[in-house]
């Protein structure tokens, strides 16, 4: 754009000159967005929740309440009961006695028509669901609107679809739920993962006690309200909410069945010990410490908006979170470059503004082990580069960070931080890499950028991960299986393989 003056006038990020008859750009830092917060007035929060028992609002039998608040500026939302093991004995009667008197003995087309319904009902309301989730957890409300709520709704519409066809997704075998699931859930997807939970479980004609993480309670709580407006038959999902104390008591009740956890491997080891020797069945989806490899015939521009997508969606509070770059020798300066300028240009701040890239880390708690991480890795001799942006000054936030220079014996290679901190390591070789990425306890995800197939392939072939990423990166889909190798975990969520876990099979 020509413009009048000689001072540049910035124009989005470049600014234009007109000097004679050329138009020069240049880059101008100085230029943000205009604010676009998104309303929290179209989003009601109860002061207090009770627990979900029974298709009621119950006091807790604790008689205690717990804060949820805000990550983003640290004021309190709302307070959400304590349940202990009473509660917890009450909520497992409760999904016991609607097994055996209503949800087992359901045709299963009746069954569907509930979770069609619920499925209905979160897409309507899916704006106040996305609003919560942001205020609650401190993701960016883009990623909430766009991702985390549909993604959930579609959980629950695939489920549906398959209550009445499992005769056809294990053919020639009879099918039977186990009872009652305690599944217990982490705060990085609070939404979404009670979807991942319980849209299997009752498909399948199992009853569920879910419990929520103790930082993000609210969504699974306003999923209890739209159970009870879709009139599911009481004690079919019974929401509760506590801290680990309220999941070892639902891990350790006699009376459950099967146990689904995703959250740290510390605590899957816990619970894996506590059920040892008896017939509780267990889905764990653990930690990972993802390996993203760019070789250098992939298309560059698109493999680093991808490695960008990868650790720093979510402010790298996911699992799967492709925290290993591997970056083929010949393209790593390239690479590197092209990585801090766009590290530069993402926008950090407030979840609520839809603009916002990387928002608030879910907690202080978290907030210090990334802290003492980026710490660990400067002490490791790695070369830390973080984003030059400015970060509010309330609630807990971290500049995007990435470290060059690593080894893969450090700490930063090898451990799970959970945060926006990406540790980039180079490689010459095909079976070199294949062979780096695979040294590590964990195995959830990986992914590969290259142009050619028959790469794709052998890389696909060798990886030790549950899920290999090709030309993308964290991608969701409820037909597609997700899980674990190794550390990482076992059983699997989505698509058919994900029936499987909640259900015996006869011949
Ligand atoms: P965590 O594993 O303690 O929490 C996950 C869930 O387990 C929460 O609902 C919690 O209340 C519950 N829980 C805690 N102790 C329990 C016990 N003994 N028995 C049954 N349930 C229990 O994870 P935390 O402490 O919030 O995060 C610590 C680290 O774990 C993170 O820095 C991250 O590395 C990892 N993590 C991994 C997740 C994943 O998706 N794989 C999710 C959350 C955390
Ligand atoms: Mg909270």
């Amino acid at each position: 754009m020509a413009v009048k003056t000689k001072k540049a006038v910035p124009i989005g990020r470049q600014a234009a000159t007109k000097k004679s008859n050329t138009i020069k750009l240049k880059f101008d830092t100085s230029w943000t967005y205009a604010p676009a917060p998104e309303s929290k007035s179209a989003a009601t929060i109860n002061k207090q929740y009770d627990l979900f028992i029974n298709g009621e609002w119950q006091k807790p039998l604790s008689k205690k309440y717990f804060d949820t608040i805000n990550p983003a500026n640290e004021e309190k939302l709302s307070e959400v009961a304590d349940a202990n093991a009473a509660d917890v004995d009450k909520a497992v009667k409760a999904a016991r006695n609607a097994y055996e008197k209503t949800w087992k003995k359901m045709p299963a087309k009746e069954r569907a028509k509930y979770i069609f319904r619920i499925a209905r009902i979160m897409q309507e309301k899916a704006r106040e669901l996305a609003i919560i989730e942001s205020l609650d957890g401190g993701k960016p409300i883009k990623e909430s609107r766009d991702f985390d709520v549909p993604t959930a709704a579609n959980h629950f519409f695939y489920y549906a679809g398959w209550a009445d066809k499992l005769e056809y997704a294990f053919p020639n075998r009879t099918t039977e739920p186990l009872g009652v699931a305690a599944q217990i859930i982490p705060w990085n997807f609070p939404l979404l993962m009670a979807a991942w939970k319980i849209a299997p479980a009752i498909a399948t004609g199992n009853t569920v006690v879910l419990k929520s993480a103790e930082t993000t309670p609210l969504t699974a709580l306003k999923l209890a309200e739209i159970i009870q407006e879709a009139d599911l038959p009481p004690g079919v999902v019974n929401i509760i909410t506590g801290a680990g104390a309220t999941g070892a008591a639902m891990v350790n009740h006699p009376d459950v069945n099967k146990i689904a956890f995703t959250g740290s491997t510390d605590v899957g080891k816990i619970i894996q010990r506590s059920i040892a020797g008896t017939d509780k069945k267990a889905t764990l989806e653990l930690g990972g410490k993802a390996a993203n490899i760019i070789f250098e015939d992939a298309a560059i521009d698109q493999a680093v908006e991808g490695v960008i997508n990868g650790i720093f969606f979510n402010q790298g509070h996911v699992c799967c979170a492709g925290s290993r770059l591997y970056v083929q020798e010949s393209v790593a300066k390239e690479v590197i470059r092209k990585l801090k300028d766009r590290l530069e240009s993402l926008i950090v701040g407030d979840p609520m503004d839809k603009n916002t890239d990387i928002g608030a880390i879910n907690s202080k708690s978290q907030l210090d082990i990334i802290n003492k991480y980026i710490g660990i890795g400067k002490k490791e001799g790695a070369e830390m580069y973080q984003s030059s942006c400015r970060l509010p000054g309330k609630g807990f936030f971290c500049r995007p960070t990435l470290f060059t220079n690593v080894a893969q014996s450090n700490r930063i290679a090898q451990e799970e931080i959970f945060g926006p901190v990406l540790a980039i390591l180079t490689f010459r070789t095909e079976d070199e890499v294949i062979e780096k990425a695979n040294n590590s306890p964990y195995g959830l995800s990986a992914g590969v950028w290259t142009d050619k197939g028959s790469k794709i392939f052998n890389m696909t072939k060798r990886m030790k991960a549950g899920v290999v990423w090709a030309n993308t990166f964290n991608k969701f889909d409820p037909t597609s299986p997700f899980g674990g190798y190794k550390e990482s975990g076992f059983g699997r969520e989505g698509g058919l393989h994900g029936l499987l876990p909640y259900l015996n099979l006869k011949s």
